[in-house]
This record gives structure tokens, C-alpha cells and sequence, in this order.
């Protein structure tokens, strides 16, 4: 049995969950939103490492033998803790090394652009790993805080959901680049928004779409197997469970599981 548990703060780690599970090449599929902590963009490296353990113990404990952190600001803040802690014998994957390797490929000598939250800009990660893999590369980084909530509450209208966009996006910074990497797995969700306004001449590079090539190695070689999947959230509320449906095109269970006492 090949069971792959993925977790995000919340909504943003199903783009990446999605794109799995219609994959298939393993058995089951355990999905962790942490709603209770959301957003982890905003948190210490110190609290999204401890979120990060207590997730990954309760997906161990349910048998998975490989985690995906689905979440950039977890990827950045907790990758080299989680693989020390669980003492390399369950396979650790995050979002930011297939992307690094992704872009070091294809954009040479190109000015790329980031947008991500404050934990995953401030950390510097990107920019240091695409530097190491190609010093070539120019890489323009941009915290863009507002995005998840705009895409978590999904209250605000289309008009100003739109200025908030350009607002971050139509800065000098991102003048030349020729792709804008989604460094937070809930933009996705709004990605047709960010590329109508850069327009064609942008590629915008998606975690989620970029991830499945990376883990071919890893799966079962029958991509015919349809893989089950479960989903659990620290919190629940009715806007996550409707956001969660429609998101995945099915009606899916989700089971609520508290991860901490202490904060
Ligand atoms: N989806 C997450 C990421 O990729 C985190 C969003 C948040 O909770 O702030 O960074």
C-alpha cells in the first residue's frame, strides 16, 4: 500500500492534492488542512515547524510513507526539520524543489518573478536555490499577503479582488520578467485572474502542475489505479467544506482531528 499524506494550512494544498489524485500510481491519498492555524503566511518559522510535526506524526500514524508539503510557507520554514525528524524513513517532498528545478531548466538567463507570502519570500528560499542552481537567472520577489485571504474568505468582488492583483502586480519590478512563479499553492485558484492581467507573454508556473513529474519517479508504475482519499482539517467550517467540494468536483468527507492543546 502506497499511501501519500499532503498538507497545507487549509485550502491552497488541495491544487496540489487535486493534481495527485488525478494522477494516480498509489493507493490512498490523506489530505491535512490546518484551518486552525491559517494563514501560516504570517506565522514564525518556530510555529509552522511545530504545526508541521503534529501534522506529519498524525499522517505517519495513518500510514503514509511519504509527505507532501503542500504549502510553500511549511516547504520554506520546515522541509530539513521534517526529514531529520522523521529520521529519512518516510520520504519528504516539497513544493519548492520541483519548481527551483523547473525553472533552473527552462528559463536561463531569463528575469523570473516570485509572489508567495510573507514566511516564503522573507526566507529567501527561492531566490537562494534558482541563484545556486543558475546564477544566470534574474529573480524579482514580491510578498503578496493579501492573496490568501482574498482567496480563503472569497468575499471580496470581482472588481476588487482584481485591483488588489494588479495593485501587486503591475509593479516596475515585474516589467520584464517572462515567469511568475505561484509560490503559494492557494494561487492557483486564481490564476487566470493573475494571468489576464500579465498577459500572454508571462508564463505562470504552478506547483501544482509541476509537482506529478517530480513524484513519478516515487509512484506505482499503473497509472489506471485510482487512488482513494481522505480528508481531515485542525477546524472546520461550512465555507471550507463548500470551497472543498466544489474545488475537488465531489462531495468529500472531511473529518475534523484537533492537533494541539497548547496554542
Ligand atoms: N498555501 C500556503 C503556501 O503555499 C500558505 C498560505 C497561508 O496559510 O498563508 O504558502
Amino acid at each position: 500500500m502506497q499511501k501519500i499524506g499532503v498538507f497545507d494550512s487549509g485550502i491552497g494544498g488541495l491544487t496540489v492534492a487535486k493534481s495527485l489524485y488525478e494522477m494516480g500510481g498509489f493507493d490512498e491519498l490523506i489530505y491535512f488542512g490546518d484551518l486552525a492555524h491559517l494563514p501560516y503566511g504570517d506565522k514564525s518559522e518556530a510555529a509552522i515547524q511545530a504545526y508541521s510535526v503534529r501534522i506529519s506524526e498524525f499522517l505517519v500514524a495513518k500510514g503514509c510513507d511519504t509527505i507532501v508539503i503542500a504549502c510553500n510557507s511549511a516547504s520554506a520554514s520546515a522541509t530539513e526539520l521534517l526529514k531529520e525528524y522523521l529520521d529519512r524513513r518516510i520520504r519528504v517532498i516539497n513544493v519548492i524543489d520541483p519548481m527551483v528545478d523547473f525553472v533552473v531548466k527552462n528559463f536561463p538567463g531569463a528575469d523570473v518573478g516570485i509572489i508567495g507570502t510573507k514566511r516564503t519570500i522573507q526566507s529567501g528560499i527561492y531566490q537562494k536555490k534558482i541563484l545556486q542552481g543558475d546564477e544566470s537567472i534574474k529573480v524579482h520577489a514580491m510578498a503578496t499577503p493579501l492573496l490568501v485571504p482574498v482567496i480563503e474568505e472569497n468575499l471580496f468582488s470581482k472588481d476588487l479582488r482584481k485591483k488588489i492583483i494588479e495593485e501587486y502586480l503591475m509593479k516596475a519590478e515585474f516589467n520584464n520578467i517572462s515567469a511568475l512563479i505561484l509560490g503559494c499553492t492557494h494561487y492557483p485558484i486564481i490564476k487566470d485572474e493573475i494571468s489576464e492581467i500579465l498577459g500572454n507573454g508571462v508564463q505562470i508556473l504552478d506547483s501544482s502542475e509541476i509537482i506529478g513529474g517530480y513524484m513519478h519517479p516515487y509512484l506505482i508504475d499503473d497509472k489506471s489505479k485510482i487512488a482513494s482519499a481522505q480528508f481531515y482539517a485542525s477546524d472546520i467550517t461550512d465555507f471550507f467544506r463548500d470551497a472543498a467540494n466544489r474545488f475537488m468536483g465531489y462531495q468529500i468527507d472531511i473529518k475534523v482531528h484537533y492537533l494541539m492543546n497548547i496554542f
